[in-house]
């Protein structure tokens, strides 16, 4: 289990597709205020890394305009959007497949680093997409104090797995409290950091997109032995209740701009 790489199951595809539009819904306002703090402007040439449902590679093509460009990109395409003609969408598995070097003026990867076993090769390669004065943008969690959280069983111990990912998607659960050393061990200038949680709860976009998450995951804990079934229902159960509010992960945004020569 512990070495597959993130993937969507027959099966899976509808909620999959329900939750990155929960997780772009949830998470775009705050992505939307740190990307228009770098200053991005029409003209910009962006990088949109895993762009998932696309709903941030579309309004970064409004905001850079005709004469900019953004290139998104996934190793997944069958969740983005439609976009307007600024936007190439191209399936590109970013551990993997070749970047253009010193290429852009934004890279922007929300959720996508901690997913991958080689998180700091890749993030070195956006680094070095990035022209001279560019801006790099990562977004990731810290899933282990979300891991511990206070929260009745059998969810408690279901909640543990899926946080620390015990799942068919090999990560690291707390990259986003490690991302900000990597800006500095490679020079970033004017580094910024902006962490938040906030409450979770069944129904709104800001708890469906991990709730999704777990119903997508109990079938795989079942598989390996970690949980009945029965536990695995139980725990979706008490997640769903009316009235049941939990912590959300820290997610950690960090940004560093590449020195102008
Ligand atoms: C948790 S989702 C985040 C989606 C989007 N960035 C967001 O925040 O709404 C992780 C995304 O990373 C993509 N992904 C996983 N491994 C990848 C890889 N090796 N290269 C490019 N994209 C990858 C997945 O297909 C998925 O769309």
């Amino acid at each position: 289990m512990a070495d597959e790489r993130y993937g969507v199951r027959e099966g899976e595809v509808e909620i999959e597709r329900n939750r990155l539009e929960m997780l772009a819904e949830a998470r775009d306002p705050r992505t939307r205020r740190i990307l228009d703090g770098t200053g991005l402007s029409p003209g910009w040439r962006c990088w949109e890394v895993g762009a998932g449902a696309g709903t941030v590679s579309a309004w970064l093509s409004r905001r850079v305009g005709p004469h900019g460009t953004v290139w998104s990109t996934d190793a997944d395409l069958q969740f983005h959007c439609p976009v307007l003609p600024n936007v190439v969408v191209e399936q590109h598995d970013a551990a993997r497949d070749p970047t253009p070097a010193a290429a852009f003026d934004l890279v922007h990867a929300r959720a996508v680093l901690q997913h991958l076993p080689e998180r700091d090769e890749v993030f070195e390669k956006l680094w070095n997409a990035l022209a001279p004065g560019g801006w790099l943008v990562v977004e990731d969690g810290a899933f282990a104090s979300f891991a511990e959280q206070s929260l009745p069983e059998p969810y408690a111990t279901v909640h543990r797995y899926v946080s620390t990912g015990a799942t068919t998607e090999w990560r690291d659960a707390d990259y986003g409290v490690r991302v900000a050393g990597r800006f500095r061990d490679l020079g970033a200038a004017d580094i910024d950091i902006i962490g938040d949680v906030w409450a979770m709860r069944s129904g709104e976009p800001g708890g469906e997109w991990w709730f999704m998450a777990l119903e997508r995951a109990i079938p795989q804990l079942v598989e390996a032995g970690l949980v009945t079934l029965e536990v695995g229902e139980t725990a979706l159960a008490q997640v769903r209740e009316p009235g049941f509010v939990m912590m959300s992960t820290v997610s950690i945004a960090v940004s560093g701009r590449k020195n102008a020569k």
